[in-house]
């Protein structure tokens, strides 16, 4: 008797547990739709358009934007068409990003497979991902709004000036942790905010709202990338779909490097310079030791910890609902999660 009401409260316990799928499964029908409008989208009588659309279409990729966009949408009891065309606006957008991410940073693996750049060259690498911003602000057209053009537009010129910021400090192991944090406000956290807040727009929410929405996701984008940040050192690279280690080959210098080249033993800088520079494997593989025994990565991890309790208290006042307890449990998804 005991034994089966142990087996009814552990079965209860595990249906409260939130998980990406249990997620996914709350806008399962609008995710589908949005697959679908992708593909659709990518169509052309250019033939090389349709090879690229198809490679990226299918490489997948987790799907965060469209899911936070169609959550909130949820959230906020919207009835509507948009929420599906923006979904997909957004992870255009997102993808564009990428694209053009992986020319500048000379990646040569996304989401585990060979990188666009890597397969098509620079040169049409380039158009392509600037097709795919062009191609949003078409399909946004579609929703009739202008204040959705302008939040668009402006989500789109801070992420440039994100990548653009990122090019400059490209070797600088001397940035403040000010000057890491509008970075990566720009080149990713602007994105979320935007996912969120254009739910509330085509749901007409208010502008408080609005705000704690857009606040809501602007700190969720700030955790994750931060997160992001640190599986570069923590991560498995083939969970990842990435190398290890990426960044600092990068000449990037993240926070917990930064943390620990403000803090730690003189002969980090040096390390440091050997790794950008050489990037050779011992140096990194000691940087990464470094920055686990100078705590380092437990500070990153704190900043980022921050940001998501910061997130879920932006919710307050959404009450309660299968849509608000999903958002809410995203930026702790987010802190543990491995891809
Ligand atoms: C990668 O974003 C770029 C960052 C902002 C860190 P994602 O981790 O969402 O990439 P995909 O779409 O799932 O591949
Ligand atoms: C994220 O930058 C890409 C954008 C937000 C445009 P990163 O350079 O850190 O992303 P990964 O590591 O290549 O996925
Ligand atoms: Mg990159
Ligand atoms: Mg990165």
């Amino acid at each position: 008797m005991s034994e089966s009401i142990g087996s009814i409260r552990e079965q209860a316990a595990a249906d409260t547990v939130l998980t990406p799928d249990k997620i996914a499964g709350l806008i399962a029908d609008d995710l589908v739709r949005v697959e679908r409008m992708f593909r659709e989208h990518l169509a052309s009588p250019v033939k090389i358009v349709e090879e690229i659309g198809d490679f990226v279409a299918a490489s997948g990729g987790k799907r965060v934007r469209p899911t936070l966009h169609l959550l909130t949408a949820q959230l906020c009891g919207y009835r509507g068409e948009h929420h599906i065309r923006l979904a997909t606006v957004l992870e255009f957008i997102h993808t564009a990003t990428l694209i053009h991410d992986d020319i500048i940073d000379g990646a040569r693996t996304r989401r585990g497979r060979t990188s666009a750049n890597r397969r098509w060259g620079n040169s049409t690498t380039v158009l392509f991902g600037d097709y795919l911003f062009a191609k949003a602000m078409e399909m946004a057209l579609g929703a009739g709004s202008l204040e959705v053009m302008e939040r668009l537009a402006e989500v789109t010129l801070r992420m440039t000036e994100g990548e653009m910021l990122q090019t400059r400090y490209v070797g600088r192991l001397d940035l403040t942790e000010d000057e890491y944090l509008d970075l990566v406000e720009r080149k990713t956290a602007a994105l979320f905010g935007c996912c969120c807040e254009l739910a509330g727009l085509v749901a007409d929410v208010d502008e408080r709202r609005l705000g704690s929405l857009r606040g809501f996701g602007t700190d969720l984008g700030m955790a994750f990338q931060l997160v992001d940040d640190l599986l570069d050192f923590t991560g498995d690279a083939a969970t990842m779909g990435k190398p290890a280690a990426s960044d600092l080959r990068e000449g990037k210098a993240t926070l917990a490097v930064l943390d620990l080249l403000g803090s730690g033993p003189v002969d980090a800088a040096e390390l440091a310079r050997f790794a950008i520079e050489d990037g050779d494997p011992e140096a990194i593989a000691r940087l990464t030791d470094l920055l686990h025994e100078h705590g380092s990565i437990e500070r990153a991890r704190h900043r980022a910890r921050r940001f998501a309790e910061s997130a879920v208290r932006q919710l307050d006042g959404f009450g309660g609902g299968p849509a608000y307890e999903a958002l809410a449990g995203m930026p702790e998804l987010i802190l543990s999660r491995d891809r």
